[in-house]
C-alpha cells in the first residue's frame, strides 16, 4: 500500500531524528566511558608512583618515617628482595599488584587478604612494550567475564636510568565504571525516547496542519469540478506557502467565476437583443398574413419596419462577430498607418455621417502608427456615431490626434448631452445603453464602445471617457508608438 504524504514526512522526520540521536548518544557514551577509564588509569598511576619510588630509590625520598626507609639501605635494592613488600603496598581493596622480572616471571603477588582481588598475568605484547621502556602502557582485558583495567609500570634500576629490572602490574576492576556507564546509558535511552516521542508528536501535528490546507484545497477542487464555482479554500490563518497557494487558488477561481458570469450575462443579453427585433418582425408578419396585403399603405409601412429590424439584426450579428474575432489576436492585421492620410479619408465618411453637424479635424504632427486600418476606422466610426447621436444638429464635433509620451492620443469630442455619472462605469459593458435621450430614432445595440475598447486593447492601448452632463463628452484612446 502506498503511504500517505503525511506518513512519509513523519517517518522521514523520525528517521532523521533517530539517526542524529543515535550518533550523538553513541558518541557521548563512548566519550564518557573513555574519560572514566582514562581517569581511573591516571588515579592508579598517581597512587603507584610514590610507592614505587619509595621502594626503588629509598635514598631519594629521604623519609625516615616510612617502612621502606627503616629497613632498606641507601643503595639500589635487588628487585627480588623488595618485590613482595612493593607488591603488598601497591595492592588495596580494589587494585591488585604483581611484580615481574625481565623474563616475565612472577616475583611477587600483593594479595594478602582473601577479599583482595587476585591479579591476572600480563598480556605478552603489552609486557614487551613496558620492558622496552614505555611508561604508560595500559589496556583492558576480560577475566572471568569481568573487565579489568591493567597498567604496566617499568621498574628502573635507578632514578633517570634506562635499565629496566622488571615490571609492576596494577590491575583494577572496571565494574564501577561499567555501573556508571549503565546508568548513563539508561539516561541517554530515556532522553532519546522522550525526544523521539515529542518530536514525532510535534512533527505529526505540524505536518497535519500544513497538509489539512492541501486536503481542503483538493476537496474544494472536487466541488468546483462538479460545477460549484462559488467554492473557496479560504485559509486566512495559514500565513505560509500553503496559505499563499490557497489565496492564489481562490483568486484564480474568483476570476474564472467572474469570466463565466460575464459570459453567461453576455449570452443572455445577446439573446435578449435578438429577441426584440425578432418579436417586431413576427408581429409585422402576422399582420401581413392576416390580410393587410389589401392595404398597400400598411404593407409599405410594415415592410419598411421589417427592413429596419432586419438591418438592426444584421448589424448586431456583424458586431458580435467582430467582437469574437478580436479574441484571437492573429486576426489583427497590423500595418503602418499615416494618421494624416487616414483622417483625410475618414473625414469624408464623417461629413456624410454627421451631415447635420459641424465635423472638424484638429490635426496633430506627422505620425505613423502600427494598427489594423479597418479596425481603426471601425472604432472612429463608432465614436463618431455616438457623438452624432448624442448631440443636437448644428453642434460641433471635433476629431483629432496629438502625441503624448510613447503614445499617440486620438479623440472625438462633442458638445452634446454628456453621460450621467451613474452610466459612466458601465458604458463599455456589452449591450449597455445609457438612459440618455437619443437624437434621431435609431436604437443602438450597446456594443459600439465595447467593440472600440476591445480593438484598442488588442492594439496594446487604452480608452478613456471624460464627460460632463449637459456640456459634452470626449472619448479618447491611446495607441502605442513603436
Ligand atoms: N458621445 C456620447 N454622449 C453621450 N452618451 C454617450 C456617448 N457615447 C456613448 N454614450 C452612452 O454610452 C452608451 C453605450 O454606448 P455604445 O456602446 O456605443 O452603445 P450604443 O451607442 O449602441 O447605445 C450609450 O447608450 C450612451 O448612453
Ligand atoms: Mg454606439
Amino acid at each position: 500500500m502506498k503511504l500517505s504524504l503525511r506518513a512519509r514526512l513523519v517517518s522521514l522526520y523520525l528517521g532523521l531524528l533517530f539517526l542524529s540521536i543515535l550518533v550523538l548518544s553513541g558518541y557521548s557514551y563512548l566519550d564518557v566511558r573513555r574519560l572514566l577509564i582514562y581517569n581511573t588509569a591516571i588515579r592508579l598511576r598517581a597512587q603507584a608512583k610514590p610507592v614505587i619510588e619509595q621502594w626503588l630509590f629509598p635514598g631519594k625520598s629521604g623519609a625516615s618515617h616510612t617502612r621502606a626507609a627503616a629497613h632498606v639501605p641507601r643503595r639500589i635494592p635487588k628487585l627480588a628482595s623488595i618485590a613482595r613488600p612493593l607488591a603488598c603496598d601497591l595492592t588495596s581493596r580494589d587494585t591488585a599488584a604483581l611484580i615481574l622480572d625481565r623474563n616475565g616471571k612472577k616475583l611477587a603477588n600483593g594479595k594478602r587478604l582473601p577479599e583482595e582481588p587476585s591479579p591476572p598475568l600480563p598480556d605478552p605484547a603489552y609486557y614487551r612494550k613496558a620492558l622496552a621502556g614505555k611508561n604508560e602502557v595500559d589496556y583492558i582485558m576480560k577475566e572471568n567475564e569481568k573487565l579489568l583495567l591493567v597498567l604496566l609500570i617499568p621498574l628502573r634500576a635507578g632514578a633517570g636510568k634506562k635499565e629496566i629490572m622488571g615490571v609492576a602490574q596494577i590491575s583494577t576492576s572496571l565494574v564501577p565504571v561499567h555501573r556508571i556507564m549503565v546508568r548513563h546509558g539508561i539516561v541517554l535511552v530515556l532522553i532519546a525516547v522522550i525526544t523521539l516521542l515529542a518530536g514525532g508528536i510535534t512533527a505529526f501535528l505540524l505536518i497535519s496542519t500544513a497538509l489539512n490546507g492541501l486536503r481542503q484545497m483538493a476537496h474544494t477542487c472536487r466541488m468546483i469540478s462538479e460545477g460549484d464555482l462559488s467554492q473557496r479554500v479560504n485559509l486566512p490563518h495559514h500565513r505560509d506557502e500553503i496559505g499563499s497557494l490557497a489565496d492564489a487558488f481562490d483568486h484564480t477561481v474568483e476570476r474564472i467565476e467572474a469570466t463565466f458570469e460575464s459570459q453567461r450575462r453576455f449570452v443572455a443579453n445577446a439573446a435578449h437583443e435578438l429577441r426584440t427585433p425578432l418579436t417586431a418582425l413576427r408581429g409585422s408578419m402576422e399582420v401581413l398574413l392576416r390580410g393587410a396585403q389589401d392595404d398597400p399603405a400598411a404593407v409599405t409601412r410594415l415592410t419598411q419596419g421589417m427592413y429596419r429590424e432586419v438591418l438592426r439584426l444584421s448589424r448586431l450579428c456583424e458586431q458580435l462577430l467582430d467582437l469574437t474575432r478580436l479574441d484571437v489576436s492573429s486576426n489583427i492585421n497590423k500595418q503602418e498607418v499615416n494618421l494624416d492620410e487616414f483622417f483625410e479619408g475618414f473625414l469624408q465618411q464623417a461629413t456624410i455621417l454627421g451631415r447635420d453637424h459641424r465635423v472638424t479635424l484638429e490635426k496633430g504632427p506627422f505620425v505613423l502608427v502600427s494598427a489594423d486600418r479597418d479596425m481603426l476606422e471601425q472604432v472612429m466610426f463608432n465614436l463618431l456615431h455616438n457623438a452624432v447621436r448624442h448631440s443636437r444638429s448644428g453642434e460641433t464635433i471635433t476629431l483629432g490626434w496629438r502625441l503624448v509620451p510613447n503614445h499617440v492620443k486620438i479623440w472625438v469630442e462633442d458638445h452634446g448631452e454628456g453621460i450621467p455619472p451613474r452610466d459612466l462605469p458601465h458604458i463599455f459593458e456589452p449591450f449597455y445603453r445609457g438612459v440618455s435621450r437619443v437624437y434621431g430614432n435609431e436604437r443602438g445595440t450597446g456594443l459600439g464602445l465595447t467593440l472600440a475598447k476591445a480593438v484598442v486593447e488588442a492594439h496594446g492601448g487604452r480608452i478613456t471617457v471624460e464627460s460632463r452632463p449637459g456640456k459634452g463628452t470626449i472619448v479618447a484612446f491611446l495607441l502605442p508608438l513603436n
